[in-house]
């Protein structure tokens, strides 16, 4: 588990800068800038990337689901899990879990503001012990969300992120939800991918951007009925006429995003 090292850019705090927020330190904006430099439209990836949180805790809540589980949270911003959720479903309860300390200490504050949330610091690298202290938190006989956004291309493939999904989604029932969004590179031309992949190899921070059929096999695969429209760019999930740019337009997305069931 990660200490709160401000000596170091970490994931969380270079999304919070990325994103227009003030919960981020020095080598956390040099980071960001340096993504900036190469790709100045990354802040609009990671805003269409919110909007899916959105929408797709939207879209869950009106299918039934009142728990969620929301595993690399980042820091607190708009429209979080537990606003969205508690405004289709004021009995929702929300679990938010993420291995950065600096998102714990500002969760505190989310916690004063809703009874029904909890945060738990975990590593999403050892699902069991995730498991178990969500476990007390929620019911793990009924149907649950899991919601893993923008945080499975921090993970090696040495680390074997599908293994830890896997174990989670083994944990809960049939009728529960998977979302999930993950970085990519396939709506960038090659030249200008090889250009991001250079700099972010670069970052001390994991950056495993994964192709669609990447995405599809690791974690879409076994006993999941991944809802309409499928696996699809951010832009093109059920976008909302509020939403920024209300057409479908892969230019404005970095990250695949789906929905899915899970059946058995
Ligand atoms: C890009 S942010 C995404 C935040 C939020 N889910 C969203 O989509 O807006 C990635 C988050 O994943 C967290 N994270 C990265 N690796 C993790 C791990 N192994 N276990 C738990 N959280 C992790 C980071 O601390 C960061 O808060």
């Amino acid at each position: 588990m990660p200490e709160l090292d401000t000596s170091v850019p970490h994931e969380a705090r270079v999304y919070d800068y990325l994103l227009g927020g003030k919960s981020n330190y020095g080598v956390d904006r040099e980071a960001g800038d340096a993504i900036l430099q190469v790709t100045p439209q990354m802040p609009v990836w990671a805003k269409q990337n919110r909007q899916f949180l959105k929408r797709a805790v939207r879209f869950v809540a009106g299918e039934g689901i009142d728990q969620f589980l929301d595993i690399g949270t980042g820091l607190p911003t708009v429209e979080n899990t537990h606003e969205v959720a508690l405004a289709a479903n004021p009995a929702a309860r929300v679990v938010y879990t993420d291995y950065d300390p600096m998102v714990l200490a500002h969760a505190r504050v989310l916690l004063d503001a809703a009874d029904s949330t909890a945060y738990l610091q975990h590593d999403l690298r050892q699902p069991d012990e995730l498991i178990a202290d969500a476990r007390e938190l929620l019911d793990f006989d009924r149907p649950i969300a899991v919601m893993l956004v923008a945080v499975l291309h921090h993970l090696r493939d040495e680390e074997s992120p599908e293994v830890h999904v896997r174990r989670i989604l083994d944990a809960v029932p049939a009728g529960s939800y998977l979302v999930l969004s993950h970085a990519t590179y396939d709506f960038l031309t090659p030249s200008y991918a090889a250009e991001l992949h250079e700099v972010l190899s670069h970052s001390p921070m994991t950056f495993r951007a994964r192709s669609r059929d990447e995405v599809q096999d690791a974690f879409l695969t076994g006993g999941l009925d991944v809802v309409p429209p499928g696996l699809v760019a951010t832009t093109e999930w059920r976008m909302d006429n509020g939403d920024i740019g209300t057409t479908p337009d892969t230019s404005q997305a970095g990250h695949w995003a789906a929905v899915a069931r899970k059946t058995g």
